[in-house]
């Protein structure tokens, strides 16, 4: 369980990044939106200790962020990066997903075995020599997400993890989101894409100004007056609410409620 209690954070400079904000999350897939600079990364980078609160605290499975390292943490909660290429240091990618593994002071065969697990997991099975500056964007994405498995962490933050993929790429992230869902681990997916949302989040939290604005339901999230945060709901959406056949997830329920 990640319990975040009235956290405040303001950066050197004195903007208030986060206002006061309550927020628990198990092992469930949590959507986290709101527009830009609504304090969406900030809340992300208290969830593994890289930021601390100015007030309130943070704590992660019954560990408190402020008594606890970031190499701690990140054994609990992995965060992939908004743009994970800038996170890239090493100079194949077996090396890049291995170094978490040797920090955690595992033998060479056990960090072998989870350097091929987590790529095997992202499907880059073969890449292990290649230079990860190489890598496509979906690729670099993917090593990312890699990088981050590899520390079996319970909890993932994803920042952004499908802006700027085509759309094999952005499925094949949407696919590894949900088979790690269905593994037990708990995701909090930040993103801008609404089609996204309602694909893979039963329940969406809404910051604006660094508050939270919002925390319910998905369907109960696309009935808000969604321009009033700079957000729009997804076409399938704005079609089906416009015919008055509802709240649907998908095209083949939309298409099985004009049917009746
Ligand atoms: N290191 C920093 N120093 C000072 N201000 C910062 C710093 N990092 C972020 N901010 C400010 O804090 C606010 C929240 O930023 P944050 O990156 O959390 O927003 P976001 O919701 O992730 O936005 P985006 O959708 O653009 O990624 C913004 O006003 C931003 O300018
Ligand atoms: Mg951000």
């Amino acid at each position: 369980m990640i319990e975040v209690k009235g956290l405040w954070h303001i950066y050197e400079g004195g903007k208030e990044a986060l206002r006061g904000i309550d927020f628990d999350m198990g092992n469930e897939i949590v959507a986290l939106v709101g527009p830009n600079g609504s304090g969406k990364t900030t809340l992300a980078k208290h969830l593994n200790g890289l930021l601390k609160p100015t007030k309130g605290e943070v704590i992660v499975d019954g560990l408190n962020t402020k008594e606890h390292s970031v190499a701690e943490l990140s054994r609990i909660v992995g965060y992939v990066f908004q743009n994970p290429e800038h996170m890239f240091f090493a100079e194949s990618v077996f090396g890049e997903v291995a170094f978490g593994p040797r920090n955690l002071g595992l033998s060479g065969e056990e960090v072998e075995e989870r350097v091929r697990w987590a790529l095997e997991k992202v499907n880059l099975e073969g890449y292990e020599n290649r230079t990860p500056y190489s890598l496509s964007g979906g690729e670099k994405q993917r090593l990312a997400i890699a990088c981050v498995l590899s520390m079996k962490p319970k909890y993932l933050v994803l920042d952004e993890p499908t802006t700027g993929l085509d759309e094999k790429s952005a499925e094949s992230v949407r696919d590894i989101i949900r088979s790690l869902h269905r593994e037990g681990h708990g995701i909090l997916l930040i993103t801008h894409e609404m089609d996204l949302v309602l694909e893979l989040a039963r329940r969406v939290v809404l910051l604006h100004g660094g508050k939270k604005i919002f925390d319910g339901p998905v369907d109960e999230f696309f009935s808000l007056e969604l321009r009033d945060y700079g957000l729009d709901r997804p076409e399938l959406l704005r079609i089906s609410f416009s015919i008055g056949t509802g709240f649907v997830r998908t095209v083949e329920e939309f298409v099985g409620r004009l049917a009746r």
